[in-house]
């Protein structure tokens, strides 16, 4: 992601009214760190529990999806790629014949990918692209094989309900009718784990958020002073909302060399950094085919904490 983007959103965000920053850019090298730090906790259940719907069901997995002949696994957003190396195991044990495509706007990212999968299970047909999801999405209508989208890892929730069904309906209309996709969606459950998921013991998630006023220090030129700000999250469950802010701790100025520009927070005001949306299955269900998708199966962990959506389009 270029520096003028970055800076272009932090200046809309921090020059709003109501200040926000982006999730978007949690992800720089130490923020990716501490994101697989965050995905080992105990706390944060999501991870786990998608491993085990992919290593333990990728056979129910297969046997619901319509595919008989060579297709893709288009993944958009793979990461290290571990959940998704648990299903293609399976399909590669079993002879079944694929292509594996991941799509991600970071060729480095992709690189990784490519050397874990190899790392797990040798040589398989894998053919990344690099770019935008819905640009390379398109792209795919070209051939003629049948794709199977995967979306994972609850990626989903850090957009409203709004923008998900947009996101939503573009997958979908880049998909031919039969096409798979397969989507991680955290599930509304007790409050208490899923507050405890975002508000960590050991504040790994507090140092997720804050990294985001360091990045702006490393690559913005930013006087942030890390000692004069706190974290704060809180899950509501009227309307399945995680939300996480950041806390200013006294009447301060920032200067950012980058935007040439001096901001000025009020002792106590939050910067919002990210939603993390929770769903039940009936949401999840109107969401999907009210964009052209039939849910074909949820598949759930054993705690019921999490879903892997099969979905196929009409
Ligand atoms: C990567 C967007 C799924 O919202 O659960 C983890 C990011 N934020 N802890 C999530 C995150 C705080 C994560 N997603």
């Amino acid at each position: 992601m270029s520096k003028e983007a970055f800076a272009k959103s932090v200046k809309k965000g921090l020059s709003s009214k109501s200040k926000h920053l982006s999730s978007r850019y949690f992800y720089d090298d130490k923020g990716s760190q501490l994101f697989k730090k965050i995905m080992g906790l105990d706390e944060y259940y999501l991870t786990g529990a998608e491993y085990e719907i992919l290593s333990q069901q990728a056979a129910d997995i297969h046997k619901q999806s319509p595919f008989q002949n060579h297709f893709n696994i288009v993944e958009l957003g793979a990461g290290d790629g571990k959940k998704t190396i648990e299903y293609l195991r399976y399909l590669v044990s079993s002879d079944i014949n694929f292509t594996y495509i991941p799509i991600d706007i970071s060729q480095e990212a992709n690189d990784m990918l490519i050397d874990n999968v190899e790392r797990s299970l040798g040589k398989i047909d894998i053919k990344p692209m690099t770019g935008d999801y819905f640009d390379m999405l398109d792209s795919l209508k070209q051939n003629n094989r049948p794709n199977m989208v995967l979306f994972l890892g609850s990626n989903i929730g850090n957009y409203s309900m709004d923008d998900a069904s947009q996101l939503l309906g573009n997958i979908s209309s880049s998909l031919s009718k039969g096409d798979t996709v397969l989507i991680g969606v955290d599930l509304q459950k007790n409050p208490n784990i899923i507050a405890k998921a975002y508000n960590d013991a050991k504040g790994i998630t507090r140092a997720f958020n804050l990294n985001l006023l360091e990045r702006i220090n490393r690559e913005l030129g930013g006087n942030f002073n890390m000692e004069y700000w706190d974290f704060y999250s809180f899950y509501n469950p009227k309307n399945g909302e995680v939300n996480s802010f950041l806390i200013s701790l006294k009447t301060q100025e920032v200067w950012i060399e980058e935007l040439k520009m001096n901001f000025q927070f009020q002792n106590n005001e939050v910067i919002y950094t990210e939603l993390s949306r929770k769903y039940t299955e009936n949401e999840i269900k109107t969401l999907c085919t009210s964009n052209g998708l039939d849910v074909i199966r949820f598949f759930k962990d054993k705690k019921e904490y999490f879903t892997d959506v099969l979905l196929q389009k009409k």
